[in-house]
């Protein structure tokens, strides 16, 4: 059995595929010589790259394992796969280097697809079709995880009403930092997680946790988006203190197996859980299950946006440009953070953009991307320009789909030599011809909820000056704890 992760919560494990079948005893229901058939050419592409979320109790309208339930569906998905729409993966393979976790189909699959629904969608012999493929409930990477995290309460989401981002604090149970090669977010009641992100935090001094919140000395919650008092993050590396992020089609991390994420003893894991409210009464309490790197860990994770400086460069601010203009920053050298000064999208623009550069001022290694956008996001790239001017599009998403937010993993790491920058340049359709736009007529502000807007291209990377394994000279755990 070779167990295939899949996307969106879902495990396939697919047993391994034979074509057993002898051809001569083959009882011939083919109508044209050569065509292909469902059982030995189709079943296997719908069973490996569609029955993920096409199957009963997933996120994906019909079923599709069967020759009966495949069957009425043929034009559709002659015209989905031709279209690139199923599966869902937004890369453009044109500007994109090879990812790992690609799920979209070759060439050749999609010619399959085509040619047997252009011959009539024929079943073919019993003998061809390999065994269906199971699946497993629970984890979607497969096995029991090294450690399971829980949110500190089961919340109870009300019928109806907008909820902000909800904050719940849990202390990490350990006594000395780990390092996680896989980590996956299993949201407790589907239904009602709209995203979720994880990150790691102090607690501000004299502050208790009262069932998973922060309070003050007064009782008072403190810690809430927008509330003052907010856990800070500092006396870590930036790019540390966050963990993943689940959106649809997302909530499963993988690194590689020297190189981890970080989670640091001594901090509390910050939920923040964004829900929506189903029109009943719902609960969730969602869980964190971590698989511990198995071999020495080298290099740590840091995730930052395009835009944001790297982890390491002391006192670097970002640097965004809207509509190619600079974004003004605020002059505080102790912060990194962009001021909110970045302009409203206007309304009814078509095409608006939002660009963020990170200067390499020492040697990485890049792991991964994910675009974070809301409605009106229209297009992310990433771009890499090495000392010598030459530029290389590492990832291309040219038409963003709020609904699909992948985190694309690069087949093979990306070194990216000191002198070199990091551009993301992300486009915005605030127009009416962006039928997800909920109203072209508004402005719209850089905000947490879904009609409002984010820039977020998260990369994934490590600092290839660090060594783990090397307790001197290395350039987080020990600084960290000093600062601590
Ligand atoms: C990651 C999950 C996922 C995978 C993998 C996936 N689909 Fe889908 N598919 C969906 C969802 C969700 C919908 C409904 C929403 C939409 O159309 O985007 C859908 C819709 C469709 C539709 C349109 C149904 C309609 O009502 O018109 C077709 C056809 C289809 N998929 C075919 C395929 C085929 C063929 C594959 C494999 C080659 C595949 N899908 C793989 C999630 C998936």
């Amino acid at each position: 059995m070779r167990a295939v992760a899949l996307l969106g919560g879902v495990v396939l494990a697919v047993a391994s595929i034979s074509a057993g079948s002898d051809p001569v005893s083959a009882q011939s229901t083919v109508p044209s010589a050569g065509a292909p058939t469902f059982n030995k050419d189709v079943a296997p592409i719908v069973y490996s790259k569609c029955a993920s979320c096409h199957r009963e109790g997933e996120v994906a309208p019909m079923s599709l394992i069967t020759y009966e339930q495949v069957r009425p569906w043929a034009r559709a998905i002659k015209n989905k796969v031709v279209a690139r729409e199923m599966p869902p993966w937004g890369a453009d393979p044109k500007e994109t280097l090879p990812m790992r976790n690609d799920v979209s189909l070759s060439d050749a699959q999609i010619q399959t697809l085509v040619a047997w629904v252009d011959a009539g969608a024929p079943r073919g012999n019993p003998a061809d079709l390999p065994p269906a493929p199971t699946f497993t409930t629970g984890w979607t990477n497969g096995s029991e995880p090294d450690a399971i995290l829980e949110m500190p309460v089961e919340f109870d989401i009300p019928a109806e009403g907008e909820l902000g981002v909800q904050m719940f604090y849990s202390k990490v149970p350990w006594n000395e930092d780990r390092f996680a090669e896989v980590v996956e977010l299993r949201p407790g009641n589907r239904a009602v997680v709209h995203h979720a992100g994880i990150f790691f935090v102090d607690i501000p001094e004299g502050a208790r946790l009262v069932n998973g919140r922060i309070v003050d000395s007064e009782g008072k919650v403190i810690g809430d988006r927008g509330s003052s008092g907010l856990p800070s993050t500092e006396g870590s590396l930036p790019g540390s203190s966050k963990l993943l992020s689940w959106v649809p089609g997302r909530g499963l991390d993988h690194h590689r197996a020297d190189v981890g994420k970080r989670i640091p003893a001594g901090k509390y894991v910050n939920w923040q859980m964004h829900y929506n409210p189903t029109g009943k009464p719902e609960k969730d309490r969602s869980r964190l299950g971590l698989w511990f790197n198995k071999v020495p860990v080298t290099h740590e994770v840091l995730i930052r946006q395009a835009g944001d400086p790297l982890a390491t460069t002391k006192g670097g601010l970002s640097l965004y440009r809207a509509e190619y203009k600079e974004v003004e920053y605020k002059a505080d050298p102790s912060s990194t953070r962009r001021s909110r000064s970045t302009p409203n999208i206007p309304p009814y623009v078509e095409s608006w953009s939002l660009t963020g550069i990170t200067p390499v001022t020492e040697d990485i290694t890049l792991y991964a991307m994910s675009p974070h956008m809301h409605l009106r996001g229209k297009s992310l790239k990433w771009v890499v320009t090495y000392p010598d001017g030459r530029e290389q599009t590492i990832l291309s998403v040219p038409k963003f789909d709020f609904n699909w937010q992948f985190n694309y993993e690069l087949a093979e790491p990306l070194r990216i030599p000191a002198g070199s920058k990091i551009t993301g340049v992300g486009f915005y359709d605030n127009s009416p011809k962006n039928r997800w736009n909920p109203a072209p007529h508004l402005e719209v502000y850089w905000s947490e909820q879904s009609w409002d807007e984010m820039y977020q291209p998260f990369t994934e990377y490590s600092v290839d000056s660090q060594d783990l394994t090397k307790k001197a000279g290395t350039t987080t755990s020990s600084q960290q704890r000093q600062q601590r």
